[in-house]
This record gives C-alpha cells, structure tokens and sequence, in this order.
C-alpha cells in the first residue's frame, strides 16, 4: 500500500538549514530560515529563558501529563502582552498552548473547517507553510495580493476581497511583520481592516510570530487588537518561536475569541478535542520556561529588553540596508520602512542559485531574505554579491 506514496521533496526552506550548513566557506551567509541573529551571528538562549530553565530544573516535581490545552497558566500570563491590560474582554479572549505557531495556524484552520468555514482568504505571497496547511486540512483557499510593487499594502486588493468575500468565508491576516515581504498594514489601514471584517461578517484569523520585532511589542499589536475591538468573533494563532527564542522547543497558543466567555469556552473546548486528537498535548518545557518569565517582574523586563535589543539591531541591519540605495538591479531603499525579519528581493530563482553557488549567500528561492542574518561585518559582502548576480 506504501508504494502508492509519491517521493516528496524536502520542504524547500527548511533545506537550506543543511546546504547551508554542509557549505565549508567560512565567508557564506545564512538568510534563509527565519531565526534571529545577533550582531555576531549567533542564536543565543534568551538570558532570562536560561533564568527560568534554571528555576524550572529547581522546582519542577513532576512532568506527569497536563492536558490537550497544555500550561494555562502560560497561555493567560500572555494575554496582557499580545491583547493588551484587560486584554481577556471578562472571558471573551482564551486560549490553549500548542506546539509552535505551527501548530497554533493548523488548530485555527481545522477549528474553522469544523465550524463549517467556506473558504479562507490569504495574501499572497506568504509563509509556504499558510497554503501547506490550509491544503492539507483540506480547505477552500483563495487569495489576494498582499503587496503593490511599491512597497505599501495592497489595500485595494484586500477590500475587493472582503467585499466580495462569502458569508461563511475567513480571512487569513499577518498582525506584524509580514512574512516574507516585510510589508505591514499601517494602523489607519488596521481600523478600515477592522470595520469591513465586521460589516462583512466574515471570521478574522490572525497570525502574530513576530510581536516586539518590528514598532514594539504594544505596537505591533494594534492590529490585532483593533480587529479584536470591532468583530464579535476571532482566532489568533501566536509564536513564541522569535519572541522568545525558543524556535526548536515548539511553544505557541491558539486563541478564541467569542461573542460572550461562555461562546469562547465552547470554542475552546473543540480546540482541546482537536488537538487531543492531533497531538494530544504541546510539549511542556518551552511553555513553562515563558510562563516562569512572566509571571516574575525582573525577568519579564529582561525579556523585553532582549526583544528591544533584537528588534533596534533589525533596525539597524534595514537602515544600512536602504543607505545602500542600490545593489546592481536591486533596489534596496524600501527595506528601510519595511517591518521584522524578512524582505522579498526582486531576484530569479537563477539569481538564487547564482547567489548561493557563487558567493555563498543562502536565501529562500522565492528571493525572500532574513534580514536578521545580516551582520555590520557581512553587509557589505552581501551587497557586493548581490550587486554582481543582479548588475
Ligand atoms: C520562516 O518563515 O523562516 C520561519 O517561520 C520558520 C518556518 O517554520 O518556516
């Protein structure tokens, strides 16, 4: 029955991980998956995720199984930070941990496919593994262009979309730093977002992996929350991948919102039956390490800081970026406005390869760059590469 399989192709970014990492040049330049890194390259352990693990390996009695909604206790203490003081609306806002925001966007899908959802609406281009999850739950999708070539938001895409959207369709939304275009909403755009969703009646899914990366943790948020403030009903799937640094200890939450907090409990009781059947619960450390944080004054104000830090040095890589006006064809000024990790570069899959083979800069096909993997002493080596594959 096996042979009736069809040999798949590794999933196209993770792969870069390996080709990058088998590549001997000590010059070559990691853009490719999106993982932070700092000013010297490297991924460190966020100092207080190391606190809390400390704490954790002191005080944790048992490992004996929670349950399908995993550490609530996690789950609410992120509440005030993603929705804001008085962010859980009396009850309205709950949710369950899953494994990564992976983990979270696959438990929003099946919850709008059991909900009975039409279709769901997403720009394009996106993360791959939007359209991998929504195909493999078996949902209608439709899309929309996510960004005009000069660099803003396609609003008038967006619009067109809700206005002709169906009564039972969803809209699938990036509440900061898009991947991978890097192309935000503005917050007078969120507010016009916000009020055609709900005039429209249609399900907002809202996908937040990058808080605190792009304006600041509240401000990266407005979205979200101004869409949460107008509709009746919700689903946010939330990463803690970046923000915290715990991308291989898969730790992420799905969130309800419901017209009342009895609707969000029989919400999320469908959430927990789910995910029992998928994984049956999320794995426990990374959870409980944030939770830690959290709930301990100190070590949340280093967490933010670190989150500052990472975002300022985002920051800083995206102004040197734009100072370089120019790289061959390739226009790098908008990269300066542009929000988070990532920015698509109008380079061939050719130019990719050319890139990759010639001057070692590893890099998603689609031309998509992690811009965190740019360093003050790689930057110029990049461009010049850059400037070569493209002049
Ligand atoms: C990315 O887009 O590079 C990250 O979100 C990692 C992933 O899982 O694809």
């Amino acid at each position: 029955m096996l042979d009736r399989l069809d040999q798949q192709p590794p999933d196209a970014l993770l792969a870069l991980i390996k080709l990058y990492e088998a590549d001997p040049r000590s010059t070559k330049i990691d853009l490719g998956v999106g993982v932070y890194r700092t000013a010297d390259g490297a991924t460190p352990v966020f100092r207080a995720i190391k606190a809390a693990e400390r704490r954790l390996v002191e005080s944790q009695e048992t490992k004996a199984y929670l349950g399908p909604e995993g550490d609530m206790g996690f789950v609410r203490a992120l509440v005030p930070h993603v929705f804001g003081v008085n962010g859980n609306m009396g009850g309205r806002v709950d949710g369950m941990q899953t494994p990564g925001g992976t983990g979270a966007v696959r438990l929003a899908v099946a919850l709008a496919k059991k909900a009975g959802v039409a279709k769901i609406w997403m720009g394009t281009p996106s993360w791959p593994n939007h359209a991998q999850i929504l195909a493999d739950c078996g949902v209608a999708t439709g899309t929309f262009n996510h960004a005009t070539g000069d660099g803003a938001a396609d609003m008038d895409a967006l619009r067109e979309v809700i206005a002709n959207a169906g009564a039972e369709d969803a809209v699938l939304l990036h509440g900061a730093c898009h991947n991978p275009t890097g192309v935000d909403y503005a917050n007078e755009e969120w507010d016009e977002i916000a009020a055609l969703v709900k005039d429209k009646g249609i399900l907002p899914i809202i996908d937040l992996a990058y808080q605190g990366l792009g304006d600041g943790m509240d401000a990266d948020a407005y979205g979200l929350r101004a869409v949460l403030a107008a509709v009746p009903e919700a689903l946010v799937a939330y990463s803690c991948d970046k923000n915290f640094g715990l991308y291989r200890d898969r730790v992420g939450a799905l969130y309800a919102m419901g017209a009342s907090a009895d609707d969000t409990t029989r919400i999320m009781s469908n959430g927990a039956a789910l995910a029992r059947a998928n994984w049956s619960m999320p794995p426990d450390h990374g959870g409980a390490a944030v939770r830690v944080i959290l709930e301990d004054e100190a070590l949340t104000a280093d967490w933010l800081a670190e989150v500052e830090d990472m975002r300022q040095r985002i920051g800083q890589v995206r102004a040197k970026l734009a100072e370089a006006g120019t790289a061959g064809s390739v226009d790098l000024t908008p990269l300066g406005a542009q929000k988070g990790m990532f920015a698509m570069l109008p380079v061939s899959k050719e130019q990719v390869q050319e890139l990759r083979e010639k001057h070692g800069v590893y890099m998603a096909g689609s031309g998509r760059i992690n811009v965190a993997g740019l360093t003050m002493g790689n930057i110029d080596a990049f461009v010049a590469a850059l400037a070569d594959v493209t002049g």
